[in-house]
């Protein structure tokens, strides 16, 4: 569904990314994790052919991103794609309503009696109902984000990108809204997700599977609970030191794995 293979670009003299690979299959759901600054928005704009990268491949469902040279292609390949870019980017002469529609209409072949469903099914879904006929400033932070949730996903996406869906927002909200994404998301099989967050609850909340970037490389892609225990030292590290902290309770309801709890919480919070 999504490949890249020794991906580098530049901005200045050092490279940002120096070599990311990773693949995500169809029906994937995976978090994009580093921190701040480490190139995620970066991937994801490859990803989407807005960037092009100095070496290396990308390919989004069988067609290579980086050496499509017609408009016709790349549009061929965008319509397939949601993407929820952390800046809501809602038009904001436009009703939350007329957002939604925009994107059905230039990315799908849906009627509108389908488009008029699926608007009332989404903002339903994500309980904001009656927000169909305002305009985006009129609406709260986190509704804000609900929509650009909600539009991400309108087209029926094979491959949806999330880009800190849940920065500026209470912990409340954020919870809300991840769950929102994975519940709407699971209706259609075969959905590949990815949610970039440096936010390491945020990341593990979301998905088992973890990609994780740092000084523009992929150093680790795997299971959490595997690399929270077994992963690389640097990877360890900053796995843990997010996770310090949390009352036993809750790390319960996260299934942290038990050796990470005897470590934290037995050994009075002593990392090994
Ligand atoms: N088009 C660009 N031109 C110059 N610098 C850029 C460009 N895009 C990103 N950068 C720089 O790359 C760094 C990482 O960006 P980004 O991908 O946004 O990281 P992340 O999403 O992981 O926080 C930032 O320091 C940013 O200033
Ligand atoms: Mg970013």
């Amino acid at each position: 569904m999504i490949q890249l293979k020794g991906v580098k670009i530049s901005f200045g003299e050092e490279p940002l990314l120096k070599n990311i690979t990773f693949s995500v299959g169809p029906g994937e759901r995976i978090g994009l994790l580093g921190p701040g600054g480490c190139g995620k928005t970066t991937i994801l704009k490859i990803l989407l052919g807005l960037l092009i990268p100095d070496e290396g491949t990308v390919t989004m469902m069988g067609h290579d991103v980086v050496a499509m040279k017609s408009d016709t292609e790349r549009r061929q390949v965008l319509r397939k794609v949601g993407m929820a870019f952390q800046q809501g980017a809602l038009f904001d002469f436009m009703t939350v309503r007329e957002n939604l529609f925009f994107a059905m209409e230039h990315m799908t072949d849906f009627s509108k009696e389908e488009m008029d469903r699926r608007v009332k099914m989404l903002l339903q879904a994500v309980k904001i109902s009656r927000t169909e006929d305002q305009f985006p400033f009129e609406l709260s932070g986190g509704m804000q984000r609900r929509v650009g949730i909600v539009r991400a996903l309108a087209t029926d996406p094979v491959v949806a990108f999330f880009d800190e869906p849940t920065a500026g927002l209470d912990p409340v909200t954020s919870t809300i809204i991840l769950n929102m994404i994975r519940d709407l998301a699971g209706k259609t099989n075969d959905q590949a997700l990815v949610v970039a967050t440096s936010n390491v609850e945020i990341a593990i909340r979301f998905a088992d599977r973890l990609v994780i970037v740092h000084e523009g490389q992929v150093v680790a892609d795997g299971p959490w609970r595997e690399l929270l225990t077994d992963g690389p030292p640097w990877v360890q590290h900053f796995l843990r030191v997010r996770l310090i902290g949390l009352d036993e309770e809750y790390a319960r309801e996260l299934d942290l794995p038990q050796k990470f709890i005897d470590w934290h919480w037995r050994a009075g919070g002593a990392v090994p």
